[in-house]
């Protein structure tokens, strides 16, 4: 369901159907609470039927990207075969109203304003332009990061801090941890370095779906003159939150991932008054400090893509966003406490209810390396027909990651439990 305004008015003009109208979206049952409707399964059965499935493997990897529901695909699509219609035409002309829609209802979303946000490609380039284009570092300076980062964030750091004779201070945060203790090991890092000027925190870890307490992290940061860089690629729609309770003056986001927006889509966030610090991009000009979109130079994208972040937003709002963290909790819910109780797993990640999300990672107890890891995933793929994906970023080791979707059934977790058990054998 496309809100673009100038999509529509450039899809009629090329005799083009009309972009997602007829798309139905879920309804989720009236006054019932989120931990509820995540059990509701006709409701998500319902929201199951937008979605194509693969066939003869059970994928529990949705952590790389966000399969598109049908009405976004359609969104998609149409649009795809518009810009290819009116090729420059619409891209010089009418596009900028589109974009500018896309902006605002991703700032809507994130409670942003529109002039906060930028549309990327992706959270990567979001986050390696800010990390490249901080100004606040200079020779004997110390940047902050943990092992639970993002690699290709962590790499990006240490690269800046080389260049710029910097020290990297890397902090390990535990296999089994909480909200409390994870704090903890970033204000006893803020202690022992006073001379940190800047930290990578990143909302939901990639390797385990560990939640950091971002909030509280930013507050003491902030008071200690520290910035911070938020790295929220898998957090925005997995769960329910916006920009503004995680105090952060830079984001990156993705859409390609809980959103549901098509491959290619992502925004960086920097707050309003903050833009000083972050130079604009090689080459660019932002004499007064206010265009974030000065933060990026994309070059030609997909213009399509964007054109459908509103039909991903509508699909991702109708379903809910409290609705959508309670389900994929409870999935994870589902598998990750039988697991705690087999004496030959080890479950990686939040002890306490807020450091959990529906992304979980497990390994065989004292199987640490990275080949152990790759010998359980295919185990699992090869014996069980279940598709996961092996994470190698943990000061502790590698650890296999299980990631269900909002069409995945408490049935397809029972298959993996079942095969949890066995691999005690
Ligand atoms: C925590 C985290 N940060 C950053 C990224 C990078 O996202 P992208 O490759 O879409 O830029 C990912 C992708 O998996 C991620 O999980």
């Amino acid at each position: 369901m496309l809100t673009g305004i100038a999509a529509s008015s450039a899809i009629a003009a090329a005799g083009l159907p009309r972009i997602g109208r007829t798309a139905s979206l879920p309804v989720p049952p009236a006054n019932t609470a989120p931990a509820d409707v995540a059990r509701d399964e006709a409701f998500w059965q319902e929201v199951a039927t937008h979605y194509d499935r693969t066939d003869g493997i059970l994928n529990l990897e949705h952590g790389y990207w966000g399969k598109m529901a049908s009405p976004v695909q359609s969104a998609y699509l149409d649009a795809l075969r518009m810009v290819n219609t009116q090729n420059s035409f619409y891209a010089r002309k009418d596009f900028a109203d589109d974009e500018v829609e896309a902006t605002r209802r991703i700032a809507n979303a994130l409670d942003a304003h529109e002039d906060e946000i930028v549309i990327t490609r992706n959270a990567t380039e979001a986050a390696h332009n800010l990390i490249r284009q901080y100004r606040g570092l200079g020779a004997g300076d110390a940047v902050l990061l943990a092992d639970i980062d993002y690699p290709g964030f962590k790499s990006h750091m240490h690269w800046l801090a080389k260049g710029r004779g910097v020290r990297v201070v890397e902090i390990e945060i535990p296999t089994w941890t909480n909200q409390a203790e994870i704090l903890e090991l970033y204000l006893d890092a803020f202690d022992a370095n006073p001379d940190l000027k800047l930290v990578l925190v990143t909302h939901v870890s990639n390797q385990q779906g560990l939640v950091v307490p971002v909030a509280e992290i930013t507050a003491e940061a902030k008071r200690r003159g520290i910035d911070v860089i938020c790295d929220a690629a898998q957090s925005w729609g997995l769960l329910d939150f916006q920009v503004t309770e995680l105090g952060a003056d830079w984001v990156a986001f993705n859409l390609h991932k809980w959103i549901g927006a098509p491959v290619g889509t992502g925004a960086l966030y920097m707050r309003r008054g903050t833009l000083g610090k972050v130079a604009p991009y090689p080459g660019e000009e932002d004499p007064e400090g206010t265009r974030v979109a000065a933060r990026v130079h994309p070059g030609t994208f997909n213009f399509a893509a964007r054109v459908a972040i509103p039909a991903a937003l509508d699909f991702h709002e109708a379903i809910g966003s409290a609705n959508k963290e309670a389900r994929l909790r409870y999935l994870r819910g589902l598998w990750s406490k039988d697991a705690l109780g087999m004496g030959h797993l080890e479950v990686l990640g939040g002890s306490d209810e807020a450091s959990w999300t529906g992304i979980g990672s497990f390994r065989l107890v004292g199987k640490t390396t990275i080949d152990d890891a790759i010998a359980l995933q295919q185990r699992l793929e090869n014996d069980f027909g279940i598709f996961s994906v092996v994470r190698k970023g943990l000061a502790s080791g590698g650890c296999v990651r299980i990631t269900p979707q909002v069409f995945n059934t408490p049935d397809e977790i029972g298959q993996l439990v079942d095969a949890l058990q066995r691999l005690a054998a």
